[in-house]
């Protein structure tokens, strides 16, 4: 009687001790990293809360030079920040596959772009392409700047204070943006109520997707799915596909979508005309021919949504606050855009914009320091052979551009803000600094966001001077998939 548990216990130890070592790799346990617990990894590490948890994942980029690994629990990852490395996991084809973190995405985003892999992803690669083409962008043009407008006046109320929390000013704009550039439809306009509501429910997502990662017992889809965040989850999810489907069926019904993409040449394009286009209406033709479903429009249109807001939204709210503690940088942006506008008051064209080099190296130069997509992650669907290691299958590769792009080997005074940096021939290798990712699965919005940033920027500097109130050293970064600062970042608007 007395020997059964104890049989029992040693049963299982030895269970628990198989389980391990099966779990273990040899491969794997050569990387550098910090020490790990009996079947739990790194995992309690990992459960820091969110900010603990942000400079925890910078000291191990100072401890490991080139890389290191960290097991969370039964998930192996190889966070890697050297260059050498990034290039070999972002030129290849073979490692096209996005890794764990994407599951959590899915019950949103489905199987769009941003998460499918081989064929499907390239086929929609290929539809989506043209949409971001340069004649369609000076179409877009026109909604950015008026968006941009909109901006200057929402802030007008806010001149004078002792300081703005910049954000939702910021967000509400860039969300505003995409929804009228991907989806022809206003947010702001006479859905106001629908808008405010889907407006709320994409930021509450993002909250919830952090939530759940760090939550290990959440991750099976069926737990989660019973929780309240789940089951709030479910509710947001239902406002923003309502929403996406009476926007889609209007724009069906309506036919505007007809040929515009096939029509669009190079010269019948004037800024300031009333023809909108949406990439919705791409997504539409596309459809006409047999080659997207409903299913994929609807995934796309959401893809954008989430992938084309808040990315930019974040730059941007760190841009105000950098550039607001320059008032030399600050001076040469004016500078540049009165050389370029004189006292004309006319509206930004597509060359105007390519004249903004100053501002474009400023913004090139806060992507630097503040890349808004401060990770991304590859699986290891076959081995990958690195520098000096060899990552096993499995594992996820996580290259952190955020400290990529703050190496001091590569860069010279690594933490100034220094726009100048942008005005000469780089001093470091292609993929030391890559806040669009690089190779063929790039950032496909990239350009857009340039746009959108630079109207932004120079329509704000031309009405206000920015005053410093936040500083670059007050700022604390949470965890999240975004890079995102605890606290909000206040600027002080004066009119000129
Ligand atoms: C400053 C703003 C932005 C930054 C820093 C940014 C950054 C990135 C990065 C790093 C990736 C690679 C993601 C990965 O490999 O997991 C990516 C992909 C993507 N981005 Fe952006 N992005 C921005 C704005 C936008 C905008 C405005 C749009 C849409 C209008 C957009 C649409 C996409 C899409 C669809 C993908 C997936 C591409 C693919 O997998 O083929 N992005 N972005
Ligand atoms: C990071 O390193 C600093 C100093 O090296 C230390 O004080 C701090 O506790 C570390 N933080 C975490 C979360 O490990
Ligand atoms: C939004 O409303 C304004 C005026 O209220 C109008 O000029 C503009 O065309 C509308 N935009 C859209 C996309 O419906
Ligand atoms: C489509 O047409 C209907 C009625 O003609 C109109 O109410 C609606 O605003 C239009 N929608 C779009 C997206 O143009």
């Amino acid at each position: 009687m007395f020997w059964t548990p104890l049989l029992l216990i040693v049963l299982i130890l030895i269970l628990c001790y198989h389980i391990n070592h099966l779990l273990r790799d040899k491969k794997f346990d050569k990387i550098p990293g910090p020490k790990e617990i009996f079947l739990i990894g790194n995992g309690l590490d990992f459960l820091k809360d969110s900010v603990a948890l942000f400079t925890y994942l910078r000291n191990l980029t100072h401890i490991y030079k080139d890389l290191c690994k960290l097991k969370i629990f039964y998930l192996k990852n190889i966070l890697i920040y050297n260059p050498e490395d990034v290039e070999t996991i972002l030129t290849s084809t073979k490692y096209n596959e996005k890794g764990y973190l994407s599951y959590f995405l899915r019950p949103w985003l489905k199987d769009a772009i941003l998460l499918s892999d081989g064929t499907k992803w390239h086929q929609r690669r290929k539809i989506l392409t043209p949409a971001f083409h340069f004649n369609i962008l000076r179409h877009f043009s026109t909604i950015l700047v008026e968006n941009s407008e909109k901006l200057v006046e929402s802030l007008r109320p806010e001149t004078d204070k002792s300081g703005t929390d910049i954000y939702p000013f910021i967000a509400g704009m860039t969300l505003n943006s995409i929804s009228e550039t991907a989806m022809g439809t206003s947010l702001d306009n006479e859905t106001k109520d629908i808008g405010t509501k889907y407006k709320e429910a994409i930021h509450m997502l993002g909250t919830y997707l952090l939530y759940r990662v760090q939550r290990f017992w959440l991750h099976p889809q069926a737990l989660f799915n019973l929780s309240p965040v789940g089951r709030s989850q479910k509710k947001l999810l239902k406002v923003i596909s309502s929403f996406r489907d009476h926007v889609i069926k209007q724009r069906r019904e309506n036919g505007t979508y007809k040929n515009l993409y096939t029509d669009v040449k190079d010269d019948d394009v004037v800024i300031g005309q009333s023809k909108r286009l949406a990439m919705l209406d791409l997504l539409l033709e596309t459809e006409e021919k047999g080659k997207i479903d409903i299913e994929g429009i609807n995934e796309e249109v959401d893809t954008f949504m989430f992938e084309g807001h808040d990315t930019t939204a974040c730059v941007l709210q760190f841009a105000f606050m950098i550039i607001a503690n320059h008032p030399e940088v600050q001076d040469k942006i004016l500078e540049e855009y009165r050389h370029i506008f004189g006292t004309s008051n006319r509206k930004p064209t597509m060359s105007d914009l390519s004249e903004m080099k100053y501002l474009e190296c400023c913004i090139k130069e806060t992507l630097r320091l503040y890349p808004s997509v401060h990770f991304i992650i590859r699986y290891c669907k076959q081995k990958l052979k690195l520098k000096d290691y060899e990552c096993p299958v499995g594992t996820d590769c996580v290259i952190f551009i955020f400290d990529l792009h703050r190496r001091s080997d590569q860069f010279v005074e690594p933490l100034k803000f220094r726009p100048e940096r942008f005005q000469e021939e780089p001093t470091w290798p292609p993929f030391a600094y890559i806040p669009f990712s690089a190779g063929p699965r790039n950032c496909i919005g990239q350009k857009f966001a340039m746009m959108e940033m630079k109207l932004a920027i120079s329509a704000v500097l031309q009405q206000y001077r920015l005053l410093p109130v936040t500083k670059p050293e007050d700022i604390v970064f949470i965890t999240d998939i975004v890079l995102r600062p605890r606290d909000p970042i206040y600027v002080k608007f004066v009119k000129r």
